[in-house]
């Protein structure tokens, strides 16, 4: 544990015990992955202005998002296949999560349902939607969030189709894995994921089983996906899922102004500035890049949040000062999760607060919501 200093350690412990397949699902982006690597380079585009001579005691990350309160503004993305990543990845995630004071956020394309997720944590989590054509079965999906206590409904436009992922289909991706003689050997050698793995009854898509029969591998995914997400999907339709839903409200996936405006009408409470972690639309640009217009235009009527691309807890401070409410972390709980199970996901939420508290000091401020555009420079005039 004491080795583990920053994100990239608990990555290279990653590497070594989760299957390559989950890895390759995980790690890469779409297409020629430009967005993957610009949702991180151009973070490197943000340069602090130190400050010194300032009182810094006490020091505060505390925030609220959608009027919850949380130790940092930082929730953990929904993430799908989680439990293939770990055994009982979900739930130990969210377990991470309420022990540390963030919001974890449960796939509908989860391992463990929300019923098993709901089981075996104290404090609600958020349920991120995928909409079907099936609008019953949509409903059924909000009832069941309801049901378990989930206090936010996070809903996902970016994923009404999946974008052109070549490892994946490269990898043979299937959840739970094929037992080719690859694979065998693969897992051979990551004896602990497999022995957890054999522990669990949590190996299918928990929230979507039944409907999903025969979804093996990554052509079947995405031939069901193709099937049974809506295309058609109007602003109309998310009106209705915004009736159906009295708590918080949180539409993910937004990249445009037009489309900002448009979450405002419908009364959501927050967006989130988010191109899937350049795992959709390969060629949009970056999210922090894209941030600062999106604030401006209607910053003031919901909360504005943004994630791919946060690496470390200087990122969420980078984040903040050009106009983020908060930020959601995908990749990054992974690693934890994958290196460490549920002490891998606390360890990596520790690291981002221990990074963003102690930056938000060089930079002079003592309380989190002080942080502004004055606090930074851009090294290029890139955006
Ligand atoms: C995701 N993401 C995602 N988003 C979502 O709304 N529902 C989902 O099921 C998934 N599944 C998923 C799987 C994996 C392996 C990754 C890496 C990402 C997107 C996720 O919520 C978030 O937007 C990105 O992960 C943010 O980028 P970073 O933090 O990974 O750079």
């Amino acid at each position: 544990m004491s080795l583990i200093c920053e994100l990239s350690d608990l990555q290279r412990l990653y590497h070594k015990r989760v299957p390559k397949m989950f890895q390759g699902y995980c790690e890469s982006g779409s297409w020629a992955q430009q967005t993957l690597a610009l949702n991180q380079s151009d973070f490197r585009q943000i340069l602090f202005r130190q400050r010194v001579a300032r009182d810094l005691e006490p020091r505060s990350l505390k925030s609220q998002l959608v009027g919850h309160d949380v130790k940092m503004p930082l929730a953990l993305a929904p993430v799908g296949l989680l439990g293939m990543q770990h055994a009982d990845g979900e739930i130990l995630a969210a377990q991470a999560a309420e022990e540390f004071g963030v919001p974890f956020t449960l796939s509908t394309m989860s391992i463990c349902s929300i019923e098993a997720v709901a089981a075996k944590t104290q404090k609600p989590f958020w349920f991120q939607l995928y909409v079907q054509k099936d609008r019953e079965f949509t409903k059924k999906l909000i009832d069941r969030a309801k049901a378990a206590g989930c206090s936010a409904l996070v809903v996902t436009l970016d994923l009404q189709m999946i974008g052109r992922r070549h490892a994946d289909h490269r990898n043979g991706m299937t959840a739970p894995p094929r037992l080719t003689l690859p694979n065998i050997i693969d897992i051979a050698r990551r004896p602990r994921w497999a022995l957890d793995m054999l522990k669990t009854e949590n190996r299918q898509f928990g929230n979507i089983q039944g409907c999903a029969t025969g979804v093996d591998d990554m052509n079947d995914l995405m031939k069901w996906t193709a099937g049974s997400f809506d295309i058609k999907l109007s602003w109309e339709d998310i009106r209705y899922f915004r009736d159906l839903w009295q708590g918080p409200l949180i539409i993910k996936g937004i990249m445009e102004v037009e489309d900002a405006k448009e979450c405002v009408k419908l009364g959501a409470d927050a967006i989130v500035v988010s191109n899937h972690g350049g795992r959709q639309l390969d060629g949009t640009r970056s999210t922090i890049s894209t941030l600062p217009e999106i604030v401006a235009a209607v910053g003031d009527q919901l909360e504005v949040w943004l994630d791919s691309g946060i690496r470390s807890g200087q990122d969420i401070i980078r984040a903040k000062a050009l106009g983020a409410k908060g930020v959601m972390v995908g990749r990054p709980m992974v690693y934890g999760l994958g290196a460490m199970g549920k002490q891998g996901v606390s360890k990596m939420l520790q690291i981002f607060h221990e990074e963003a508290e102690l930056t938000m000091a060089f930079i002079g401020h003592r309380d989190i919501s002080h942080i502004g555009r004055e606090d930074i420079v851009f090294r290029k005039d890139s955006f």
